[in-house]
């Protein structure tokens, strides 16, 4: 077994996170440019206003990303970019950015796979209620219908929302990401249907209006659990817990997969949330329920389950002391790739795509003028075995998409946190591949031969 020879290797960022060019060009505000001005809101008070400055450098980083052999690259569209407002007038020169961007893309021989949405979302929408708001779907939907038709003709991946738990959960639950808002549960989760009823309405019109088959996902987010020993009732705990929906927060997978993939709100979180489920209207689950064409997964972190003495699922805490730990604290642990794999396969019946996996670290430049991260390497290296060894047992995997390729504004963390192959000097702008980019190069290029090649 090894990867199959048209598996895809890429790497993945999300337009605030790089772009910079806040103020630009006739882009509009997006919630994140509001947020970060909020005193407390973003970690030294950063903001994204610069970032990697990636809107005046996206030759370079395209050079950069060739060179690199990276053959993949999943970026985001700014919705405010394009439609300050968020829906009507389009901003011609936000939009050219992006068909510039693709077009340097394919003459670089790195396929584009588009995200309609990761989280800057037009603040003049959120002015008018944003997902609470029920003509938010159909903003969403006339949005993607204006990017696919500019785009698709060299575009053919497309992905709709990212990470509901976040844009919903902290963005509008526990207020710790844009527009940093708490609602109450019913509210929360009735702008959580909305966005749902966004990738629906978005999906119809990706397929709608792409000039080339378009092949289309969304990307999810959500606690992972991998089972301690490889015993059924072990495995049967970590799947239950991994599908399950029992508390009040948003980061239970099947809330949101379920409607998606199957058409239905998982019974035990309708059971859970009783009055605060959201409304349903008749029609809702069938256009929420589009046919897609892979299940995409972001891992960077799971827990480890059992199955208790009376054969109920239980979490097993960490250890105290566990070494492998990133700088913001989350467990390193591999073998949730495999499971989450697996478990996502088995559920919803579609070929894998991760669309992220990535290592936060505290890099810098040392005295040898490199930047040395081994963790990363380690880390990821890890993760892609597991990942192998989940295609041997059958798991189909199209893809892997490493998160991400230069260090940039990561949320709530501003800067403070570094999870880029390469590193970005965030005075000069100069950008400074890491050792872990270098290698991601060779795995690249012996699609994955050298993993196994190297001692441990
Ligand atoms: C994910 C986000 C991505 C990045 C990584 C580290 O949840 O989608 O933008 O912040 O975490």
């Amino acid at each position: 077994m090894g990867f199959p020879e048209d598996f895809v290797w890429g790497v993945s960022t999300a337009s605030y996170q790089i772009e910079g060019a806040a103020y630009e060009d006739g882009k509009g505000l997006s919630v994140w440019d509001v947020f970060c001005r909020r005193p407390g809101a973003v970690w030294s008070g950063h903001t994204g206003d610069v970032a990697c400055d990636h809107y005046h450098r996206w030759r370079d980083d395209v050079a950069l990303m060739q060179s690199l052999g990276i053959p993949a690259y999943r970026l985001s569209v700014s919705w405010p970019r394009v439609l300050p407002e968020g829906t009507g007038a389009v901003n011609e020169k936000g939009l050219s950015f992006y068909e510039r961007l693709v077009d340097a893309l394919v003459g670089a021989g790195i396929e584009p796979w588009v995200m309609l949405f990761h989280w800057d979302y037009p603040q003049a929408l959120f002015q008018r209620g944003g997902w609470l708001n029920p003509d938010s779907p159909g903003w969403f939907a006339d949005y993607a219908a204006l990017v696919v038709e500019r785009l698709s003709d060299r575009v053919s991946h497309w992905f709709t929302i990212e990470e509901p738990p976040c844009f919903i959960g902290l963005g509008h639950q526990t207020g710790e990401h844009a527009p940093g808002i708490r609602l109450g549960l019913s509210q929360v989760l009735q702008a959580g249907h909305h966005a749902l009823l966004a990738h629906g309405k978005g999906v119809q019109a990706i397929r709608a209006d792409a000039r080339t088959t378009p092949l289309v996902g969304l990307v999810p987010a959500g606690q992972c659990y991998y089972p301690a020993t490889d015993g059924d009732a072990d495995v049967e705990a970590a799947r239950r817990l991994t599908f399950s929906v029992a508390d009040r927060t948003c980061f239970h997978h099947a809330w949101w997969l379920d409607p998606i993939y199957l058409g239905r709100y998982p019974e035990d979180g309708l059971a859970f949330y009783r009055a605060d489920a959201p409304q349903v209207a008749p029609g809702d689950m069938e256009t929420i329920r589009q046919p897609l064409d892979f299940c995409a997964i972001n891992y960077y972190s799971g827990h480890a389950a059992e199955a208790g003495p009376d054969g109920a699922p239980r979490v097993l805490p960490r250890p105290p002391g566990y070494p492998m730990t990133t700088q913001s604290d989350w467990a390193i642990t591999p073998s949730g790739i495999y499971w989450t794999a697996r478990f996502f396969h088995e559920r919803y019946g579609l070929p894998i795509v991760v669309t992220e996996n990535g290592h936060q670290n505290n890099d810098y430049v040392m005295l040898d003028g490199k930047v040395h991260d081994p963790q990363r390497i380690d880390y990821t290296r890890r993760h892609l075995l597991e990942l192998e060894r989940a295609m041997g047992d059958g798991v189909p995997v199209e893809g892997y998409f490493h998160w991400t390729i230069m260090d940039n504004f990561e949320w709530a963390f501003g800067y403070k946190v570094r999870v880029g192959l390469v590193y970005t000097d965030y005075t000069t702008l100069e950008r400074v591949p890491k050792d872990s980019a270098y290698w991601y190069k060779k795995v690249i290029e012996t699609n994955g031969a050298s993993l196994r090649a190297e001692p441990g």
